[in-house]
């Protein structure tokens, strides 16, 4: 009797999974658009999970695979999903269509006080969040925070000349100390040298951390919204008392301080004294409980850790394997110290045009986020192709891909920061290392001044050599983000004198 019904629940479940595969199939060829058979129900996430392949390189293969296809199919469990490799049609998906794509694609669980944070959110409570939270990110105030990071810039240098070991291997692990003072302190306002050994990274470490745990509740919220709810699914519940008690302890400090250190906090402090955030347009309003807050800047302190320092160290392997490319970097990097008897100002670092090629050409390569996922709010046509999409669903743009597509980059392994030479010298619409549209990365100068600032400070203090295991880069598949996991960069201290 057990052993029938044992039988009868693996036939039915084959024939489940059978009958969402075939439909996945007929869902896109019914819209006329070629169906990756591979992996027809559980798609590119199947896929990882049964090679040694990370997601991105998962989508590159499908991407050349349909070459002539403006779209490719996927299996999505009960979710359409879509591969799409067309410009015209990311385009529309980005930018021009943008009321129609403006969610992210995975449903958060109510009480995940640290999931409520832009990344995650949709529709207008997006909307105003993104807007209060953008005077963080203008030139002034980037200019009046510069001094932050000069200081961990500055700090980070002294951190690594007195632990030497630092220097030989496992530089994105030294990369990511640097990444976390900058952000620790913009976020904030921690400007002491003990940031180095913060307990703020560690946790920034243990949350990014690919666990067979992480990952099956990210795969549920991101293919179930209804199994997710019903099993009441939170990605970062454990983080909540450390990290919410930090930000309310430093909001409550600075509202006696009533200091002026242009970091989060102070943005924290008006918005609360301010009372609600309202939309004119729509009504809403939102109250910046200390919890709303503690989960943007949760978010951006992530996001200033992990893809800030995986830019740099893209920057610093490709320096470390192109000594020509390096060798005129610390010529501009050396006068403008000169110039400025090495006191760096915010200007100076804007004004760094070579800085500026090598870091757009090293994510071009290596871009941190290889994937990039919007979902459809409303029924509407792709323009190549005309391609019907429906409510509901899920886009993959291949960033990896795109900008490694002789089509766009041509000799796209060449590492060559002149391609950056002006907005003409390359395809603008499929470079995205930031992400694209409105919904594009909030911090991405934030993050182009921290890496330049650091790169400033490490190569004029350091020259790089990239230790390479095998020909070409490898990664690792259990890595969200683009980074080599069979390389590394040596640090080999110059003969200079200051800072
Ligand atoms: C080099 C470092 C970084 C890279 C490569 C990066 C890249 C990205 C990308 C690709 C996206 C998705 C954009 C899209 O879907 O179109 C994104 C979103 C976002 N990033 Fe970054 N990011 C970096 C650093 C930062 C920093 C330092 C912050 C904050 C201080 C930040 C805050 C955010 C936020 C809040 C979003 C969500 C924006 C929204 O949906 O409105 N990022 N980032």
């Amino acid at each position: 009797m057990f052993l029938s019904i044992i039988l009868l629940l693996s036939v039915s479940c084959w024939v489940l999974i059978y009958l969402i595969g075939r439909n996945n199939e007929n869902y896109w060829r019914k819209r006329g658009v070629k169906f990756h058979n591979k992996h027809k129900v559980a798609g590119i996430f199947g896929e990882v999970f049964t090679s040694d392949k990370p997601i991105f390189k998962v989508a590159e293969n499908i991407y050349k695979q349909y070459c002539d296809e403006p779209a490719v199919g996927l299996g999505g469990f009960l979710t359409p999903t879509l591969l799409v490799r067309d410009e015209t049609n990311l385009q529309h998906i980005f930018q021009t269509d943008f009321q129609s794509f403006n969610h992210r694609g995975v449903e958060t669980s109510k009480g995940d006080l640290l999931a409520d944070n832009l990344l995650f959110m949709r529709g207008n409570r997006w909307k105003l969040m993104r807007q209060s939270m953008t005077p963080m990110f203008t030139s002034a105030k980037l200019k009046k925070m510069f001094y932050i990071m000069d200081k961990s810039g500055k700090d980070f240098i002294s951190y690594l000349k007195h632990n030497p070991e630092r220097l030989n291997g496992n530089a994105y692990d030294s990369l990511t100390t640097f990444c976390c003072a900058a952000i620790g302190a913009s976020v904030f306002g921690v400007v002491s040298e003990s940031v180095f050994e913060s307990p703020f990274l560690k946790v920034a470490r243990r949350v990014v951390k690919q666990t067979f745990r992480n990952n099956l509740k990210a795969a549920i919220l991101n293919f179930s919204p209804w199994l997710a709810k019903t099993l009441n699914i939170k990605l970062f519940s454990n983080y909540e008392d450390f990290f919410i008690g930090a930000v309310k302890r430093m909001i409550r400090q600075r509202e006696k301080e009533h200091g002026q250190s242009h970091d989060f906090v102070d943005i924290c402090v008006n918005l609360q004294k301010n009372g609600t955030l309202k939309d004119r347009e729509t009504g809403l309003v939102l109250v910046p409980t200390d919890e709303l807050l503690s989960g943007q800047a949760f978010f951006f302190f992530l996001a200033g850790v992990e893809p800030s320092a995986t830019a740099l160290m893209a920057c610093l392997l490709q320096l470390g394997k192109h000594p020509d490319h390096l060798e005129k970097l610390h010529k501009e990097i050396d006068m403008v110290h000169d110039k400025l008897n090495g006191k760096l100002t915010f200007e100076s670092v804007m004004e760094m045009e070579y800085l500026d090629k090598v870091l757009c050409e090293s994510v071009r390569i290596l871009p941190p986020v290889g994937l990039l996922v919007r979902q459809c709010v409303k029924n509407t046509v792709l323009p190549t192709g005309n391609i019907k999409i429906d409510e509901g669903t899920k886009i993959f743009a291949p960033v990896y891909a795109m900008h490694n597509d002789p089509k766009y980059f041509p000799n796209p392994d060449v590492f060559d920061p002149e391609r950056f030479a002006s907005e003409s010298t390359y395809n603008g619409h499929m470079y995205m290392p930031f992400g694209k549209g409105n919904r594009l990365c909030i911090g991405n100068r934030f993050a182009q001044l921290q890496v330049k600032t650091g790169l400033i400070y490490f190569l004029r203090n350091f020259t790089v050599k990239t230790i390479i295991d095998g020909d070409e880069f490898k990664y690792n598949k259990k890595q969200g983000q683009v980074r080599p996991c069979n390389a590394d960069v040596k640090f080999i201290p110059r003969k200079i004198t200051g800072l």
